[in-house]
């Protein structure tokens, strides 16, 4: 961005207030704000204290060499204690954790008895195998339970996991394993998805053919595929968990013990390995979870669609659900297997009451068509949460409607692998909320907008999102390299964590999310976030998805450019149709905003965690080579996009 200060453009006056009888009843009323304003570190004791400690901490918050922080340093507990066994010493053994839900339509209903016995023979099988407190564990694992219990049985020991998402290639686990240096590898035969056992242990014996270090491979039957194997390194997990007692006794470990890391790629370069610790990690999971969800654990049944690969499924399918008592249900495959209308066939047969998803699935149901979530009974739903993108105002609409029934709060949840935890969000008691906007930092979160030299913005201004306040799940470090935790996130403004996102704050000083800032357009020397472009097509009736990026421009230094994925009805043949789509975006937002182009394509480039990749489609506008195609989830998506390219440019 340049000098100048992001534009806000975009209007949206519709208002939705929170629903009586949850407000009557929520889990955190307005008054959590208050409280933690006037205490910030008191209120964070204060939800440690929802944990159950080994050793009680005294100090709160240690901020004396930032930016490496320490929470609750003095206190010592057991993350999955808190997770499991805690419940079943409560009484509530007999309470399903787990309602899983595998792609074939097998299932299995895991209680928290149960749980804990299963985490118990893991965490003894890990110890079999030689894992000792302080090591490293990767987890290569389909959406099955025992992705969960693999986690839980490393933090019992005091293992930090890296789990890599499923769908990664023998590179990206092989590259992960040697920055961690992990001794041990769980993965499985393999797992189901699109209707097919799709293999996994494969890309793991390719990786630790190229790398030292790995001693055992501990491998989940879940498909009954043939698999090579190495004997004396690869062993059954069915095998060598059936010996094993299910007592185990945990240790406390101190609060900042490692947890675990997590790899984020963002868009190229070398993975940053994000490592979490123990206590402020699992307080911050599990009082967000309890107070953006209002999870009622003796009568909510809670559904996160997220891959346990992905932070979203760290924080909220295993440590914050499972630290609270949830119940919830873990799916395994694709939302269109076998027919479109999966989710809400799962949500139906479980009676789900809180569903967490993100924007590109709520994109693509709408592009599937209204019809397919209308021929499910949902009305159990109570509170709808969305994660990943900036939500465009008109999904927001349309998942409040079809698939909340025009009942149910949304939460707009913005936070980031290193965050550990939601930050900004609003709360279903509390919140009036407004379509497309996360609209505030959580109780003791400080969050702002500021500009190029670091000032804040005055409420209706634009510029960069940053943390002012340490807070209790953030990233401690970059694993192995201090130096790129500090050049990264803590040198672009003094003492403020940057995120990478733009952002604005409205007349309320509400704050609306813009984007990463590496995509903002800069038109005739307007920087212009790609979220309110792509916004203002999203609300045009025939528009599901778009994607909007600066092409280089002689005449106004960028252009814009958009590239849509129309709803099931409208016809990309339609030449009428991208004229009235240039003009609706000049009429809600202005001239300035008028793409130059707009190109109707049956898909986007995205990532595996299905975020957009703008950078590969400013490529294709600028008729470059394309960048890195690495962390794409479909390759063959860009050629088809590259043949719409020689259409002649749309003219004003
Ligand atoms: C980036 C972090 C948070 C878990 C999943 C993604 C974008 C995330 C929102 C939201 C607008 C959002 C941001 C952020 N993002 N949630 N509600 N509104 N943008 O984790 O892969 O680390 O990505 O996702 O750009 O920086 P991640």
């Amino acid at each position: 961005m340049s000098n100048e200060s992001l534009a806000n453009l975009l209007k949206e006056e519709r208002r939705f207030a929170p629903p009586a009888e949850l407000a009557a009843a929520a889990n955190v009323t307005a008054e959590a704000y208050e409280q933690a304003k006037a205490d910030r570190l008191g209120f964070w004791a204060e939800q440690a204290r929802r944990l159950a400690w080994a050793t009680e901490p005294t100090e709160t918050l240690d901020w004396s060499n930032p930016p490496f922080a320490k929470w609750f340093a003095d206190g010592k507990l057991n993350v999955a204690y808190n997770c499991v066994d805690r419940h079943v010493e409560a009484g509530n053994g007999d309470r399903v954790a787990i309602h899983f839900e595998g792609e074939p339509g097998d299932s299995r209903a895991i209680t928290y008895a149960e749980l804990k016995d299963e985490v118990g023979r893991a965490a003894n099988a890990l110890t079999e195998l030689g894992v000792q407190k302080g090591d490293r564990v990767a987890v290569y694992l389909p959406m099955i339970p025992e992705a969960v219990v693999a986690m839980l049985a490393c933090a019992r020991i005091g293992a930090a996991h890296s789990v890599v998402f499923g769908g990664f290639s023998a590179d990206a686990i092989a590259a992960r394993i040697k920055d961690a240096d992990a001794k041990v590898v769980i993965t499985s035969d393999g797992g189901y998805r699109r209707g097919k056992p799709s293999a996994l242990k494969p890309a793991v014996d390719e990786a630790v053919s190229r790398v030292d270090g790995v001693r055992h491979v501990l491998v989940v039957q879940r498909t009954k595929q043939d698999v090579a194997w190495t004997e004396g390194r690869d062993v059954w997990w069915h095998e060598i968990t059936r010996k094993q007692s299910a007592e185990h006794t945990p240790e406390a470990f101190d609060a900042e013990h490692p947890l675990f890391i997590l790899y984020t790629s963002g868009t190229t370069g070398k993975p940053k390995g994000i490592l979490h610790t123990s206590g402020g990690y699992l307080t911050q999971a599990a009082y967000t979870h309890h107070a953006v969800f209002d999870l009622k654990p003796e009568t909510d049944v809670y559904w996160c669609t997220a891959d346990i690969g992905w932070v979203t499924g760290h924080s909220y399918i295993t440590y914050g659900p499972l630290a609270n008592g949830a119940t919830q249900v873990m799916y395994e495959g694709t939302p269109d297997t076998p027919h479109q209308g999966r989710f809400w066939e799962i949500i139906q047969k479980y009676e789900v009451s809180i569903l967490y998803t993100a924007p590109t699935a709520i994109r693509t149901f709408m592009k599937w068509g209204d019809d397919i979530p209308a021929k499910f009974d949902l009305s159990s739903l109570r509170v709808l949460g969305s994660v990943g993108e900036p939500i465009n105002p008109e999904a927001w609409i349309w998942y409040r409607k079809n698939i909340g029934g025009d009942r149910c709060p949304i939460v707009d949840t913005w936070w980031q692998t290193e965050t550990g935890a939601m930050m900004i969000s609003p709360l279903p008691g509390v919140t009036e909320t407004k379509p497309g906007s996360a609209q505030r930092a959580l109780p003791g979160i400080s969050a702002t907008v500021v500009d190029d030299e670091a000032n804040e913005v005055p409420d209706g201004g634009g510029g960069y999102l940053v943390l002012t306040e340490p807070w209790p799940s953030m990233l401690r470090t970059i694993w192995g390299d201090d130096q790129r935790f500090i050049d990264t996130y803590w040198s672009r403004f003094e003492g403020k964590y940057f995120a990478g996102d733009g952002a604005k704050k409205d007349e309320d000083g509400d704050i609306w999310l813009l984007g990463r800032v590496d995509d903002v357009m800069l038109v005739s020397g307007h920087n212009i976030s790609t979220t309110e472009v792509e916004s203002a097509l999203v609300s045009h009736p025939a528009v599901a998805e778009a994607a909007v990026v600066g092409a280089a421009d002689e005449t106004t230094g960028q252009a814009i450019v958009a590239f849509v994925i129309l709803r099931g009805t409208a016809n990309a043949e339609d030449e009428g149709l991208v004229a009235d789509l240039r003009n609706h975006v000049g009429a809600t937002l202005g001239p300035i905003a008028k793409p130059k182009r707009v190109l109707p394509v049956a898909e986007l480039p995205k990532t595996r965690s299905g975020k957009i990749m703008r950078r590969l489609l400013r490529d294709v506008a600028e008729n470059r080579e394309l960048g890195d195609v690495t962390t794409l989830t479909d390759s063959s998506v860009m050629d088809l996009i590259q043949t719409k390219l020689p259409a002649a440019p749309s003219e004003d």
